[in-house]
């Protein structure tokens, strides 16, 4: 489309066909140019085994299309009708303690089940035959947020899959037992056939089979994607496909989801409670743009206010909505989509916010809903461009699911992690992009690993090479302990980043609540560079060359590095052992040494500055009134401004 998509989910089997045209008006009306149109139609478009009826479907495509919009294309697959549960209890999905889960809400099916597949093939196929000429099609919408909630299944025949799946990984029983350290706890098998999945058990599960149960269920996740695309391409090819992913979603190896992906689409609800919603939002689109290599995403969904599905709803103030509407805009984003059109009358979701509230025409939502639309046409000029990252930030799935687990040195947050790094880089108008561990970072003036506890020897040597070749390489805590297998990296840890980093790392130091009397997890002292308290972390770091630019101060800890730097090569490699409150103080000696300039003007806390093209965003994210480069914003106001160039990428040549 040479506009940018704006609409939402449009469900219109929930309502009498005489709402259909006044449907039609109104999204006129609002701007709407796009549609997401039969997400949870299935029992309606085949009401029976084998029975379809797509002429209610027929109409409302014909009516879109006679007012100007295009329609994205919904398989249907996401929640099966309760016939085809009926005759075949088999599809439903088994959580870790035997538990099936019923019918009744949605995405109660098994993404190993043979017979949804062939049900949901069926399914796809006759609605990819019936629309793929459709005047209103623009692209394929699979499924819908693929494990959004069964995150793994745990039945007998997913049971089967896993074996399969392991057989395929390590060929025979004897390499898995030396993968997954069964030697320990008297875990060895002699046959692929004894392999459970990791169901509930007295006490901690073997690390590494929960680590290949997690790859697993993303792979199978992957599989429910590429079967409903086979046919999709056969049946329609030339019609781009996706489907819509949910942000930092821990269950989905994304960079393996996004590469089947025609271009990337994200779910994402922040909380308007949440004094972090604009970070981590913020956060969500650079990942979003990176899932993709750069290229432009839809967010797909996202509420015109409140949510229906925390403890508490807290609607969005005022211009919130528009602000982080044009936040998506600004990272990269082509389209901006709600869920959902007209709010609902009936079901789950009754008190979920959408374009259209249940108040009609003559309600904040709609007017605000109507001025987005119009805004957003004038922005078409931006459909298609890019933007250029100076700093990257290393972001890996097997470090998740493995730094998450239990029976470690102490819980850690991996997105609480990334997000402490992210948020100084946002603070100072530092675009970031995200990058797999074995990723190309050449070109990026700084990459950021935190957390990456899982790192294979390829990608060590990817990410030392880089520091020798010039690069500025910031290793966090839990960074490079475990390879692949969750197997130590013994030695002082850090495997090949050792020699760069000048140091290693002797023992681990978290400070810890006392587990009997309870109390509060007490603070770490730093002297040096970002003194003051620092949270979360200490180790005992030996160091081996590097300059230590900051220290432990008191306790066991005292006057050990905390903080170090050593050049290596053409580049450099700095290491913090801790959460230092003060981060930004690391930041910005890191940024400066580094050459990095943040390309926008400064401006007040809590006020986002982005450049896209030619035109700089300017997004107070704020409760109050501001001044930013020159320009006045209301509360949760913004301004999108010519810039008369386009940024300057400062990465490096
Ligand atoms: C998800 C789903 C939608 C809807 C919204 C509500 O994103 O895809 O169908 O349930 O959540 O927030």
């Amino acid at each position: 489309m040479d506009r940018l998509w704006y609409g939402g989910d449009y469900n219109p089997e929930q309502w009498p066909a005489e709402v259909w045209d006044e449907d039609v008006r109104l999204m006129q009306r609002a701007g709407v140019t796009i549609a997401t149109v039969g997400v949870f139609s299935w029992a309606t478009l085949e009401p029976q085994d084998g029975r379809f009826e797509f002429g209610w479907l027929d109409d409302v495509l014909d009516r879109l299309h006679a007012g100007g919009i295009r329609v994205d294309l919904a398989t249907a697959t996401a929640s099966p009708p309760p016939w085809l549960v009926h005759e075949h209890p088999d599809v439903l999905p088994v959580t870790e303690d035997g538990v099936v889960l019923s019918v009744g809400s949605r995405q109660h099916y098994s993404p190993s089940s043979a017979t949804y597949r062939r049900y949901a093939d069926r399914l796809v196929r006759a609605v990819a035959e019936r629309y793929r000429s459709h005047p209103a099609l623009e692209a394929w919408h699979v499924n819908n947020e693929l494990g959004c909630h069964v995150h793994r299944d745990y039945s007998d025949e997913s049971a089967a899959a896993f074996r399969r799946w392991l057989e395929h990984r390590y060929g025979d029983v004897a390499t898995l037992n030396e993968a997954w350290g069964t030697a320990f706890w008297s875990q060895a098998y002699s046959s692929f056939d004894e392999i459970r999945p990791p169901r509930t058990a007295p006490t901690f599960r073997n690390p590494t089979q929960l680590l290949d149960f997690d790859r697993f269920s993303s792979d199978a996740w992957l599989e429910v994607y590429r079967a409903e695309t086979a046919i999709l391409r056969e049946v329609s090819p030339g019609v781009p496909i996706t489907t819509n992913l949910m942000g930092f979603f821990k269950p989905l190896d994304y960079w393996r989801h996004a590469a089947l992906l025609d271009f990337v689409s994200d779910d994402h609800y922040v909380d308007p409670a949440d004094p972090a919603a604009p970070v981590i939002a913020a956060m969500t689109r650079d990942l979003m743009r990176s899932l993709g290599g750069g290229k432009p995403w839809i967010l797909m969904e996202q509420s015109t206010s409140a949510v229906n599905w925390r403890r508490r709803n807290a609607p969005k103030p005022p211009g919130m909505y528009r602000a982080l509407s044009l936040q998506a805009v600004a990272r990269g984003a082509d389209g901006v989509m709600q869920f959902q059109w007209r709010q609902s009358r009936a079901g789950a979701e009754k008190f979920h916010s959408a374009m259209l509230p249940h108040g009609g025409e003559d309600t904040r939502i709609f007017r605000e809903t109507v001025a987005l639309g119009q805004e957003l046409a004038g922005l078409s000029d931006l459909v298609g461009t890019r933007l250029t990252a100076p700093v990257a930030i290393v972001l890996d799935w097997d470090s998740w699911w493995a730094l998450e687990q239990a029976a470690t040195p102490a819980e850690l947050s991996y997105q609480r992690l990334l997000l402490r790094w992210y948020r100084e880089l946002w603070r100072r108008g530092v675009l970031v992009d995200f990058v797999r561990p074995d990723g190309d970072v050449e070109g990026y003036r700084v990459v950021i690993a935190a957390g990456t506890q899982v790192l294979p020897q390829a990608a060590q040597d990817r990410l030392a090479g880089y520091v020798r070749g010039g690069g500025t390489l910031v290793v966090g805590y839990q960074t490079a302990i475990l390879d692949e297998h969750l197997h130590v990296l013994l030695g002082g840890y850090l495997g090949a980043l050792r020699d760069v980093l000048g140091i290693r790392i002797e023992e681990f130091a978290p400070p810890a609540e006392p587990s009997v009397t309870g109390g509060p997890v007490p603070a770490l002292e730093l002297a040096g560079l970002a003194a003051g308290s620092a949270q979360e972390w200490g180790e005992v770091v030996r160091v081996a060359g590097a300059e230590v630019l900051s220290t432990f101060a008191g306790g066991m800890l005292d006057g050990l590095p905390a903080i170090t730097r050593n050049g290596s090569g053409a580049g450099a490699a700095w290491y913090v052992a801790t959460a230092p409150d003060d981060l930004g103080a690391v930041v910005d000696r890191v940024l400066a040494e580094a050459g990095v300039e943040p390309g926008v003007p400064e401006t007040p806390d809590g006020v986002e500055a982005v450049r896209r093209g030619d035109r700089l965003f300017l997004l107070n994210h704020t409760d109050h009134e501001v001044e930013a480069a020159g320009t006045r914003l209301e509360p949760h106001g913004s301004a999108v401004l010519p810039t008369g160039a386009t940024a300057d990428d400062g990465r490096a040549d």
